[in-house]
């Protein structure tokens, strides 16, 4: 037994351990009994039944909660819920039986549904979305542009419906060299009153996205867009698809991008094959380190993107 298991005997199948680079991040790793019992509990539901029926990705959360004894839902939310953490790396011990595309797509739904629901992914056509990158891409925007690193910013900028929270498993990893995950903290931000304190912080901003992204609308809200329940800022920023429609606007979210890419807070953080990375989509950014090129390298990733429910 672990020493945190020692010291929270309330967790019943997993332990919870915080990340080496920070501790806001904390590691939930699913023991092989949780992993095999889960199996066993969801082998009557197939993907394509989960992709059918709604109700079914709630029954197969209850599943995983009661592999945990109950206790796994209210530790992921309780983790969610703290702005001190809002972040989690999920990983399982062992092997699943099944087929393990299938077995990642119902473990990361049951996750998912554990707190709160997914918004349909238009990119995507389903709840949750698959994607792979490559050496090479002709596609518009950096999602899979393999040999740049993407910038840190929060998700669903430019949509109309909240994402509270954004999941990020990865499926299949090959020839792969750099890569990582990247996470900044709000608070953790050096140049946060900088930009929090500036007379732009609440003025509506236009964001649009490109054709791949199936988003046909506009829409307009502030960088800092509302305050949580202790009074502190939440974020919706992506450098891509902000639309300024002034100088002083080009020149604000400039210097934001400057800021944030050179903050020294920004944590590497590499998800192992397998593994589900979970943020609170507003105190966090995200984003991710560049590869190195090479002619084989293949990565898919999984995600869905939901608001909390509770
Ligand atoms: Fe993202």
């Amino acid at each position: 037994m672990s020493t945190v298991e020692q010291l929270s005997p309330a967790y019943s199948g997993f332990s919870v351990n915080p990340f080496a680079a920070t501790k806001r991040l904390q590691v939930v790793t699913l023991t092989e009994e949780t992993l095999k019992a889960f199996e066993e509990a969801s082998a009557e539901w197939p993907v394509q039944a989960l992709e059918y029926k709604p109700f079914l990705r709630f029954a197969i959360a209850d599943a995983l909660d009661r592999a945990c004894n109950m206790t796994l839902g209210k530790c992921l939310n309780d983790i969610m819920q703290d702005r001190a953490t809002g972040a989690f790396m999920l990983q399982y011990e062992g092997q699943p039986v099944e087929e393990v595309t299938d077995f990642n797509v119902k473990l990361s739904t049951a996750v998912s549904h554990l707190i709160g629901i997914p918004n349909f992914d238009a990119m995507y056509g389903k709840y949750y979305a698959r994607f792979t990158v490559r050496n090479t891409d002709s596609s518009d925007s950096y999602l899979r542009k393999a040999h740049r690193r993407m910038e840190l910013h929060n998700d669903g900028t430019y949509v109309d419906e909240r994402t509270d929270f954004v999941l990020m498993m990865k499926m299949v990893e090959k020839n792969m060299e750099g890569g990582d995950s990247l996470l900044l903290h709000v608070d953790d931000w050096q140049d946060l009153d900088r930009f929090y304190r500036h007379p732009l912080a609440k003025q509506d901003i236009q964001w649009g996205a490109p054709p791949s992204k199936n988003i046909e609308y506009k829409i307009q809200h502030p960088i800092f867009f509302e305050e949580d329940k202790n009074g502190k800022p939440h974020m919706l920023f992506i450098d891509q698809f902000a639309e300024p429609q002034n100088m002083a606007q080009g020149l604000y979210l400039h210097a934001m991008g400057e800021s944030l890419e050179s903050d020294e807070n920004c944590v590497n953080v590499r998800v192992p094959v397998g593994a589900m990375l979970v943020v609170q989509n507003h105190c966090w950014l995200h984003g991710r380190d560049k590869f190195v090129a090479h002619d084989g390298l293949e990565r898919e990733l999984l995600r869905q993107r939901g608001h909390f429910t509770k």
